[in-house]
Order: C-alpha cells, then structure tokens, then sequence
C-alpha cells in the first residue's frame, strides 16, 4: 500500500507567513532637510528623530541590511528608461540633494540574491550599480546617518511616470522580500519613504487632502491593509498619493502582522510628514 504523506502547510508554502523584523514608512520632503522658517523646527526635530529611531532599532536588532524603498522624481528614470523596480547593487550607497551626499555602507552581495530570488518568484527588477539616489533617499539617510552602523539596499519604484505599478504589486514585491528574508534566514529592515497627501509642483500644493490623510492612518491603525492596496492609480492621483506604492511594499514585506504602533503626523501645510512604524 502506498503511503502518502502530506506536507505541512510550512512545508507546502515556505515563507508564506514570512514578516522582515523593522517596517518604517516615514516622509522625505525636501522641507524636512531645508527647514524652511515657516516650518515649526520643534515639529521637524520630531522626524529627524524619527529617522535616527530606525537606525537605532536597525542595530539593536543586528539587522544584516536595511531595504529602504524609494523612489525617483524624474533624476534619473524619466524619458530614457523607467523601470517598474529597480534594485540598487553598486557600493557605497550615495544619495545626494543639493550637492550634500550621504554616503551608506551598502550589501551588493544581499542585493544580487534578492534579484534572484525576485527573478524565480515572476518579478523581472532592473538593476543598477552606479545610480546616484535622489532626495526620497538622501532626506531620511541624511538625519539617520549620524546613528546608522547598518548596511544599506536601496529600491528604486516607479512612483511618479505612468503607467506605474499597481498597490497590489507593489505588496506582492515586498511579499517576495519578506520571503526571501525569510528563506536565507536575513535579518532584514524595511524603510519606505513617500508620502502622505501632496501635490508637489502644482496649484494644490497649499492645499493637502488632509482628510485622505486621516483616512488612510486610520486604516493603518485598524490592521486593514488592503484598503491601501486596492488604491487605483487614478485614486492615488486624486488624493496626491502616488507615493505610497512604496509603503506598499514596506506593509507587503510586514506581512499580516503589519498595524501601526508609532505616528507622529504633523501637517506642515503642504504635506503631512509622518515617521510609521508596524
Ligand atoms: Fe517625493
């Protein structure tokens, strides 16, 4: 007689449940580095010590690398080429705004095998060695640099020049990090950047969807991800959200544990600068 034995779901599915062990999704205005008198210094020095907390968790928990999930606004994707995702794997890491770099430890060796990984689970990246990161990276690095020890991956999404990916691929990216952590036995931190509700380079640019704002924190508060990630493009466009596509993947990569459990959302009058942590 035959014997048939049934794998475990673990087994069936490995890394299906997977969660990375640091999820941020924090603002990177570029107020928030050029502190404009306008804007209330007590209420940046907030995400300025927003931006070095996840350096200090990111060594605390002796994490092997820090994804951080940005973007690029038209620096260096725009009429050329423009990749759905780009996964940086050149050393150092160097992002720059108004010729100030920060400079970051980076883990080509980490970078290569999440692109084959991303390659065997139907995701297709580009890759680049040389690029160098625009403000959606340096803001946050800039302030976190001063306590951050660990190395850095960065992400390239296509936030910004249509057609972008949807919300929902953007989750099923960061799921396929998460289970690529997971499978290697990575210690691994997310950090997207973007965000929240703004309207750069327009008319409306006084003028937030502040009560989108609170919409979508409350959804984050309530565990309900999947009313983010079933934002069309033509909703992100409305609200001024194109830039969430990043926290897509961050919450994709948190998984079913993802709920927020640290905000400090301030509305600067132009956008709502947030540091989230899940
Ligand atoms: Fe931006």
């Amino acid at each position: 007689m035959a014997t048939t034995v049934h794998p475990t779901p673990h087994e069936a599915h490995p890394g299906e449940g997977a969660s990375v062990d640091l999820t941020y999704c924090v603002s990177h205005a570029p107020q928030i580095f050029l502190q404009p008198a306008e804007e209330d210094p007590a209420e940046l020095a907030t995400v300025h010590e927003g931006y070095r907390r996840f350096a200090r968790q990111a060594k605390e928990l002796e994490l092997d690398a820090l994804l951080v999930v940005a973007l690029d606004h038209l620096h260096n994707h725009f009429l050329d080429l423009v990749p759905m995702f780009t996964v940086f794997t050149g050393t150092p890491v160097v992002a720059r705004m108004n010729a100030v770099d920060a400079i970051c430890e980076a883990r080509p060796d980490l970078a290569d095998s999440l692109i084959d990984h991303l390659l065997a689970s139907d995701f297709d990246p580009a890759f680049s060695q040389r690029e160098v990161l625009d403000h959606s990276f340096f803001v946050p690095l800039h302030f976190a640099s001063t306590e951050l020890e660990t190395p850095v991956m960065p992400i390239v999404i296509n936030a910004y020049v249509p057609p972008q990916p949807s919300m929902r691929r953007c989750y099923a990216f960061g799921r396929a990090i998460a289970k690529w952590s997971h499978l290697n036995d990575y210690r691994i931190g997310v950090v997207a950047t973007g965000g929240m509700s703004h309207y750069p380079g327009t008319d409306r640019f006084h003028h937030p969807d502040l009560a989108a704002d609170q919409e979508v924190l409350g959804w984050l508060k309530a565990g309900d991800i999947d009313r983010l990630i079933n934002l069309s493009a033509a909703e992100l466009d409305r609200i001024g959200m194109v830039e969430l596509r990043t926290w897509a993947v961050a919450l994709g990569a948190r998984g079913g544990a993802a709920r927020l459990r640290y905000n400090t959302y301030w509305d600067s009058g132009h956008c709502g600068y947030a540091i989230l942590e899940f």
